[in-house]
């Protein structure tokens, strides 16, 4: 076992972890943040996406020892007193969630691409969703969302 400290949602915790805890087990086990999913465990679903300093990660690729010192964001962080984010509201609007399982590595996508570019392409939308998999939609609501989004963020134009 191991102590270390771990900056998650904009707040420190400190774990204790076993050597070979991946991030989304901290996340999810330690620290109960449950929106982000396991599908695969493999790298290939993106259901256990989040945020490390700034990227998109898949945290059942990363070792918990190797987020230290790292800015982690989860989907739960997406939510303030002021209600859901506008990428979850144009998720919403569009109708872009079925069975939901994808949708919190689907928003953090959308996050990260927007923070870069905020004004995407269809192709750069899709381009940016490429690792994160969808069993329900299609992806084109998904896409229209996160268009939504971009415009809603950009004042409505
Ligand atoms: S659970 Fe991590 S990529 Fe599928
Ligand atoms: S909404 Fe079901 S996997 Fe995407």
């Amino acid at each position: 076992m191991k102590t270390i400290e771990l900056n998650v949602n904009r707040k420190m915790y400190k774990v204790e972890i076993e050597e070979d805890m991946r991030l989304i087990d901290v996340i999810r086990d330690k620290l109960g943040f449950l929106g982000t999913k396991e599908g695969c465990g493999e790298g290939e679903c993106g259901a256990c996406t989040v945020i490390m300093d700034g990227e998109t990660v898949a945290s059942c690729l990363v070792m918990a020892f190797q987020a230290e010192g790292k800015e982690i964001i989860t989907i739960e962080a997406m939510e303030d007193e002021n209600g859901i984010d506008p990428i979850q509201q144009a998720f919403l609007d569009e109708g872009a969630v079925q069975c939901g399982f994808c949708i919190p590595g689907m928003v953090l996508s959308a996050k990260v691409l927007l923070d870069k570019n905020p004004t995407p392409n269809r192709s750069e939308i899709r381009e940016a969703i490429s690792g994160n998999l969808c069993r329900c939609t299609g992806y084109n609501k998904i896409v229209n969302a996160i268009e939504k989004a971009a415009k809603d963020l950009q004042g409505g134009e």
